[in-house]
């Protein structure tokens, strides 16, 4: 079915690429921008720059329709565009913990000049409190259409490895506006979701961008909380996974984001309860938010004790010593290496002079363009061979499903440490592995 409105998306990493694609399945006509000729290009061609399940082929079948295109020309977004979608990164401040916020900065400076018709602005890129009014202001006063410029907020809340699934089937669509034309632009963007029911939630612009953060800050804080009792249980011989399944029958608690293990990574969580902490700081609430700086705590206590576990099981030292690493990505089914737990183990373990291998079924390539000094294989058998010790730091179905009979014909020593809590511990031991996960006796 033929949309009427048009819609720009600004920023064609991750969230925008997919956002942009979704658009335009929807039978919207859409131009994404993006300054980096290069993704542009690669766009254009129907080539996604980084792996996600299912997008390519939403990608390739817009691009044939003729809805979908690609520009790094501001002047063309905005003569083309009804509605525009700030789609950019707000990654973590190279100094300090607060969000980086110079590509929704430049984004908005590049865009307001050629605003010279009234215009709908809608940010999805997780931003702290108070930048949206801040950006409204902006746009009031540089941009030619001046109040015809109107904006609203409207958070992401996908997953890597589920992004065109989450974007058109979200659970919920949030939009921070006070204006009553970015609602119905938003409603119209948003047909096809209301109409299967998707719950649709208006607020004032700060309570979009807090429930962004918010949502982030409490999965993270499930994670570390399993993750603690974790600690508890390697402490008192008891079982994580015992636990956290007999706490998931409760439907107040339930069982999502309770898998205990080498704890959370990627480019969201970690950087988003650091810069909410900040913000938090700025707003002078500081005390609200210092339990996250324990969740932040947890979460690393976790990487230090899969180390622990490890040189533990080859007598002490890593020096000289062979250790075989499964994964890089930051989670399964994602070639995303940002804040990736597993790389950040196997980076330690090489820094104490381990001989360390890794395999990744997708995040290879990324890992050797950022680790140059790691030894990488092409496959899990190669990484593994003549290892003293294997680790399994992302739960990939190739590892879950690894032979322990197989393995352990090339590897030196059969020990295995289960970062993740992806194996059957019994399975392995039958195999004469000598198995050590988190969390478990
Ligand atoms: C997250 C949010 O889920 C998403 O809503 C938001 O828009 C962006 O941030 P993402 O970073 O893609 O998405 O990954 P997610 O699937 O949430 O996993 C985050 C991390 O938590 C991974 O490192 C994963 O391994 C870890 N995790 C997840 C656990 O350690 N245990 C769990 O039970 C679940």
């Amino acid at each position: 079915e033929k949309q009427r409105l048009k819609i720009a998306v600004i920023g064609t990493g991750y969230l925008g690429a997919t956002h942009a694609a979704c658009m335009a399945e929807l039978g919207f006509d859409v131009l994404g921008l993006d300054l980096d000729q290069a993704k542009v290009d690669s766009l254009s061609a129907g080539r996604l720059p980084f792996y996600e399940p299912g997008l390519e082929e939403v990608l390739a079948r817009n691009l044939a329709t003729g809805r979908l295109h690609f520009t790094t020309d501001y002047a063309e977004a905005a003569a083309f565009a009804d509605v525009h979608f700030i789609c950019v990164g707000t990654p973590q401040q190279a100094t300090s913990n607060a969000a980086d916020l110079r590509y929704v900065d430049s984004a908005v400076e590049s865009l307001a000049p050629y605003l010279t018709r009234p215009t709908v602005v809608i940010g999805k890129s997780t931003v702290p409190v108070g930048t949206a009014a801040r950006i409204t202001a902006q746009l009031h006063a540089t941009a030619p259409a001046g109040q015809g410029v109107e904006v609203g907020w409207s958070p992401e809340f996908l997953r890597e490895g589920f992004g065109v699934e989450d974007t058109l089937n979200p659970n919920r669509i949030v939009l921070g506006t006070d204006s009553a034309r970015v609602e119905e632009v938003m409603r119209e963007v948003s047909a096809s979701q209301l109409a299967q029911g998707i719950p649709f939630l208006v607020t004032d612009l700060q309570t979009a961008e807090l429930v962004k953060v918010s949502a982030n800050a409490f999965l993270a804080t499930k994670i570390s909380f399993i993750n603690a009792m974790a600690e508890v249980c390697e402490a008192s011989g008891a079982d994580v996974i015992k636990l956290a399944e007999s706490l998931s029958y409760d439907d107040r608690i339930g069982g999502k984001f309770l898998g205990p293990g080498l704890g959370f990574g990627g480019g969201c969580l970690p950087k988003d309860i650091r810069a909410f902490m900040a913000r938090a700081d700025e707003l002078g609430v500081e005390p609200a938010l210092s339990f996250l700086r324990e969740v932040d705590a947890i979460n690393q206590r976790r990487r230090a004790r899969t180390i622990d576990i490890a040189r533990g099981l080859i007598g002490g030292s890593f020096a000289g010593r062979t250790v075989g690493v499964l994964g890089a990505a930051f989670k399964p089914n994602s070639d995303d290496i940002r804040d990736s737990p597993a790389l950040d183990v196997a980076t330690t373990i090489s820094s104490l002079g381990a001989h360390v291998t890794v395999y990744d079924p997708e995040a290879l390539e990324n890992a050797r363009r950022e680790h140059p000094h790691l030894n990488f294989a092409h496959t899990m058998l190669e990484a593994v061979r003549d290892a003293e010790v294997v680790l399994l730091l992302t739960e990939w179905t190739e590892f879950r499903d690894a032979d322990p009979e197989e393995l352990a014909k090339v590897v030196a020593e059969t020990r295995i440490v289960d970062g993740r809590n992806a194996l059957n511990p019994e399975h392995w031991r039958e195999h004469g592995w000598t198995y050590r996960a988190l969390g478990r006796p």
